[in-house]
């Protein structure tokens, strides 16, 4: 299984086992970070899943939509390498990518 390395707000780093067509919000979540609130389950309608992604990564995500963007815009730790984790599809391509939750708002 390929995996991701998430960061969480104390600075732990986890690297954990990502299931292949779940969101990264998804196997953030299901591997028990839960400071990662996902309160709106990944219907892209509450921000809690923002984290910050590593730059080097950023070219390999697929592009942000619209709804993405406009929540983005509610949080004032948007940065240039924000997405939201539930609207990133977790693939083998995706292997190692390094990503930090965003403070809370
Ligand atoms: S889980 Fe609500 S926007 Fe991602």
């Amino acid at each position: 299984m390929p995996q991701l390395t998430v960061v969480t707000r104390d600075g732990t780093e986890r690297t954990l086992q990502g299931e292949i067509g779940l969101s990264v919000m998804e196997v953030i979540r299901d591997n028990g970070v839960d400071e990662l609130l996902a309160l709106c389950g990944g219907c892209c309608s509450c921000a809690t899943c923002h984290v910050h992604v590593d730059e080097e990564w950023m070219s390999a995500l697929p592009p942000m939509d619209g709804d993405e963007d406009d929540l983005l815009d509610s949080s004032d730790h948007r940065a240039a390498n924000s997405r939201l984790s539930c609207q990133i599809p977790f693939s083998a391509a995706l292997e190692g990518l390094r990503v930090t939750i965003a403070p809370e708002d």
